[in-house]
């Protein structure tokens, strides 16, 4: 699959119509205006971002540009997310809402730009080839069964949300760094969950919560910080001193040279890289999974149709890679979820040089927002949006979509590194759950999204699991 199509798009021809179009789009750009607007505007786009760039949409349309809390212009047309994300990329970098995670990522792959950006990116892509990925699969069924053997004594409802997000740590561990303990997982993600909401927070502050201020949050902020370093530097000694060539991305992240220089990486490096991956290959994950759920128990028809599928495909045995082609069913729905719930709502961007976008001009200083939670649902690219209708994504009808119009995992060379991983991961978890157990709601309220910057549940999913 091409990375700048990603799903859909039949190659270069309709990729290149797009970009030859000499539409002008000055004059159909609109947003709040006076204060009182503005004001309303930021009120709810604290309370709910990816809700308030969707309503603003139905109000003003593709090109939304708003002036509180910042300058920021919100592209939510395809053929304009492509200029930002891959025609003219470079000017496009990542925005300085990224700044809050430097602390915790360092010079991670995930915040890092420009040359050492590209050296990083280079050296772990190998690992997350389409073809490299399928070596994980006997991981994430050992996962799997892990979670089956608590879910199969569990009395009661379960609170899903909290399962997905053990079951894609103790993966991402088992994957990243081959750790032998599920609980060394759990510390990691715990400790990164408290470093997060605290990066969220001083985030929200607009620089008046500071780091130094004696507070609790700050305290224990420090200490989780603390403790994650610690942990993960524990486990790189230990794959330093195991002195073996692994399937698992730490050790090969070891063994890697730079083909330029021939270095190997520092601690501090390999510490920044496990701590990047591991944030984001887990959440992301696990919220596709629980949203997958919700979705399904709202859906009986497509639950049972992927039921039928799994236990056709897979009988009585766990899967291999072998198995993932016969499973399409079970990725047209995981693809649909991520429409409705992209893991990733929106993504923001700084302009650097002056830009003019369709005739629209963009001034550095300005943020642009690609909000995939919007384009996801443009009446446009997808009839009746609103519907959970897997039948989108059949293999039949994917090259109808519109390139650009389809990004959870964005698109351009800032994309997602463990797009194919991640793939392989939600499908083979989806079958194995789907084939052993039905899942079903407390309560027939729809549930609200809370977006941090990944999207959240407004509360817990708490579900009955039922064997089948
Ligand atoms: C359903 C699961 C996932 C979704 C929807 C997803 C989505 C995304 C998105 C939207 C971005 C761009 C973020 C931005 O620019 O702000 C991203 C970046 C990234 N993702 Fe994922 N992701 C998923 C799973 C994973 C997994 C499993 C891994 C690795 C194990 C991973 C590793 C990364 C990395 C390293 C980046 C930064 C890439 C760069 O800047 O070069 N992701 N992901």
């Amino acid at each position: 699959m091409s990375q700048d199509l990603a799903i859909g798009g039949n190659g270069a021809r309709v990729d290149d119509a797009q970009s030859a179009s000499t539409e002008d789009w000055s004059n159909r750009v609109f947003g709040p205006r006076g204060w009182r607007q503005h004001i309303w505007h930021l009120a709810r786009m604290f309370d709910n971002y990816a809700e308030t760039d969707l309503s603003m949409f139905h109000r003003y349309g593709d090109i939304v540009r708003v002036r509180v809390p910042a300058h920021a212009i919100a592209f939510f047309r395809p053929r304009h997310i492509k200029h930002v994300l891959r025609s003219n990329v470079l000017n496009y970098p990542k925005s300085y809402h990224y700044d809050s995670l430097r602390p915790l990522l360092g010079d991670g792959i995930f915040v890092s730009e420009g040359d050492l950006w590209a050296r990083q990116r280079r050296l772990l892509a190998p690992e997350f080839r389409e073809k490299a990925v399928g070596r994980f699969v006997p991981s994430i069924v050992e996962c799997a069964d892990k979670l089956f053997r608590e879910w199969d004594e569990a009395r009661g409802p379960i609170d899903v949300t909290d399962s997905m997000m053990r079951l894609t740590l103790w993966v991402v561990g088992r994957a990243m760094f081959r750790s032998e303990s599920f609980h060394e997982a759990e510390h990691i993600g715990h400790c990164l969950e408290v470093c997060l909401t605290h990066a969220t927070r001083q985030m929200l502050s607009m620089g008046l919560y500071k780091s130094w201020l004696p507070t609790h949050g700050n305290r224990k902020a420090k200490r989780a910080e603390r403790e994650l370093d610690d942990t993960v530097m524990q486990i790189i000694h230990r794959a330093r001193s195991a002195n073996v060539s692994g399937q698992d991305v730490l050790s090969r992240m070891i063994q890697a040279r730079d083909p330029e220089s021939g270095a190997a990486m520092s601690d501090k490096q390999l510490l920044d890289e496990t701590k990047s991956l591991i944030l984001a290959g887990h959440e992301t994950t696990s919220l596709a999974l629980s949203w997958c759920f919700y979705l399904l128990a709202r859906h009986p028809d497509i639950d049972d149709r992927l039921h039928e599928e799994a236990s056709r495909v897979l009988g009585d045995r766990n899967p291999t890679a072998a198995d993932l082609p016969s499973l399409p069913y079970t990725r047209m729905v995981f693809l649909e979820t991520m429409r409705l719930y992209p893991p990733v709502p929106g993504v923001s961007r700084k302009v650097v040089q002056p830009d003019v976008i369709d005739g629209v001009r963009v001034e550095p200083g300005e943020l642009v927002v690609i909000a995939p939670y919007v384009t996801h649902r443009h009446p446009e690219y997808w009839v009746d949006p609103e519907r959970f209708d897997p039948e989108r994504f059949a293999p039949e009808r994917v090259n109808d979509l519109e390139p650009y119009s389809y990004l959870p995992f964005l698109l351009g060379r800032r994309a997602c590194l463990g797009e194919h991983f991640a793939m392989v991961e939600g499908i083979v978890l989806l079958a194995m759950l789907a084939r052993r157990y039905k899942l079903t709601l407390l309560s027939s309220q729809p549930c609200r999204t809370r977006p941090i910057s990944t999207l959240r549940f407004e509360r817990p999913l708490m579900m009955k699991v039922s064997r089948r």
